[in-house]
């Protein structure tokens, strides 16, 4: 039972074929990238750039799964009762393993809301009057979250605007002013990678200055693991959350909550559960009965997802973002959000069609460009500067899927008034 890894041909074999990653130019290996999209079953009608809800899972990964959903049926709860901590100290221990932190320093969770509700719900420094910031690029429900902080503690939610067109500096001049005019802060919600214009935050830097301004960071990592390459010590916070189903490729339902191992006690038991002592960190999130067989299929996916390179991964998919982001930058009339300085992009990038700010225009674009060009994006609300049309390939995505997307885009740019509605 140690070993999760259990032989099923479908997923060993489909490693196997899988050519080795190649060491060089790896972004533009054409045909090393539609060897793995080979690996995925995915509908193309219309192409799919829309990958950031979920990931899409391999078919050797859902090999794994089928199998796991059948051996939890099978056997019930004689697999679990008397396997299951022993499943889920490896489950833990693997995860701990891939983001370079240790075991007692994980749980796993079924979403990043419920990691980030528990790290935001629980943190129990603050005094009524402290302040807990927040930007108008996070995502909606965390950023409630903060503001009902001010029921829970009696704190006084701020929210700031992150700077458009955003640079590194502008970015970390915002945070560091809006903690000089906020001295009173004491926690600081940061995504990792914001949901809906794609643009990545200094983590360690905003961290840094946090640290030095008496607040503590959450890091809101839902978008970022598997999708750009980093570890725990690269973020250097106390508190933050992970998915795996998005870009990891695990089955839905798998996500997890890192609590550096010195910064547990200023997080509470959730709902006061004494089912595991104060000092471990499974105290701090109830999730009750997960999808054993989802989180059973962990390992495969981070087996696969390491097997194509992490560092690999993430050049193909900032690849793909600047294949249309350099075309549509040209075009006039369309504004993109975020900039080309690799440490603030990864592969989600996000456009506005000028005059065309609103939430409803937004979706006007989102449905021409499905019903009359075959492309599938989804438009995002919560910019101070207005709504957005969010781009996200994936590695199932080729190249030809991009040129489908800037046809759409010039003929949208030509004919504005020719929009769905
Ligand atoms: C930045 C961010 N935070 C949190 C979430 C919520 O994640 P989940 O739906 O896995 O709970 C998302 C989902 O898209 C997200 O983009």
């Amino acid at each position: 039972m140690d070993d999760l890894r259990f032989r099923v041909p479908q997923f060993h074999e489909a490693l196997a074929s899988l050519p080795p990653t190649p060491t060089t130019f790896t972004a533009d290996d054409e045909s090393y990238w539609s060897a793995v999209r080979r690996l995925y079953a995915v509908s193309n009608q219309p192409v799919n750039l829309e990958n950031g809800f979920w990931g899409t899972m391999a078919e050797p990964v859902k090999a794994m799964f089928h199998h796991w959903i059948d051996r939890v049926n099978h056997e019930n709860t004689l697999l679990i009762r008397p396997h299951w901590p022993q499943l889920l100290q490896g489950l833990r221990r693997t995860v701990a393993d891939a983001l370079g932190c240790g075991e007692d320093e994980i749980e796993l969770t079924r979403g990043a809301s419920e990691a980030m509700q528990a790290l935001i719900g629980g943190y129990n420094r603050l005094q009524p009057g402290d302040e807990v910031m927040y930007a108008d690029l996070d995502y909606p429900a965390m950023r409630d979250a903060m503001q009902w902080l001010r029921v829970r503690r009696g704190a006084v939610p701020v929210e700031i605007s992150i700077p458009e067109p955003a640079t590194r500096q502008a970015v970390l001049d915002t945070y560091a002013q809006a903690l000089r005019q906020h001295p009173r802060t004491r926690l600081v919600l940061l995504s990792h990678v914001c949901f809906g214009t794609g643009l990545v935050m200094p983590v360690r830097e905003i961290g840094a200055l946090a640290k030095a301004a008496g607040a503590d960071v959450i890091v809101d990592a839902a978008h970022s693991w598997g999708q750009m390459d980093f570890s725990i010590a690269d973020l250097d916070v106390p508190y933050a959350a992970f998915n795996l189903h998005k870009w990891i490729g695990a089955p839905l339902g798998c996500a997890c909550l890192y609590v550096r191992r010195d910064a547990l006690g200023a997080i509470d038991p959730f709902m006061g559960d004494q089912t595991y002592p104060a000092d471990d960190i499974r105290s701090r999130v109830h999730v009750g009965t997960p999808n054993f067989a989802a989180w059973l299929t962990i390992p495969s996916a981070l087996e696969l997802h390491q097997r194509i390179g992490a560092r690999q991964k993430a050049l193909r998919l900032r690849k793909l973002r600047d294949a249309w982001v350099g075309p549509a930058r040209e075009m006039a009339g369309i504004d993109i959000q975020t900039p080309d300085d690799p440490t603030m992009v990864a592969g989600i990038s996000s456009f506005r069609l000028r005059g065309h700010e609103s939430s409803q225009a937004c979706k006007a674009i989102v449905a021409t460009l499905r019903d009359v060009h075959g492309v599938h994006t989804v438009h995002r609300d919560g910019a101070a500067k207005g709504s957005v049309v969010r781009v996200t390939p994936a590695v199932t995505t080729s190249l030809e899927d991009i040129e489908r997307l800037l046809t759409g885009l010039r003929a949208l740019q030509g004919a504005p008034a020719a929009l769905a509605t």
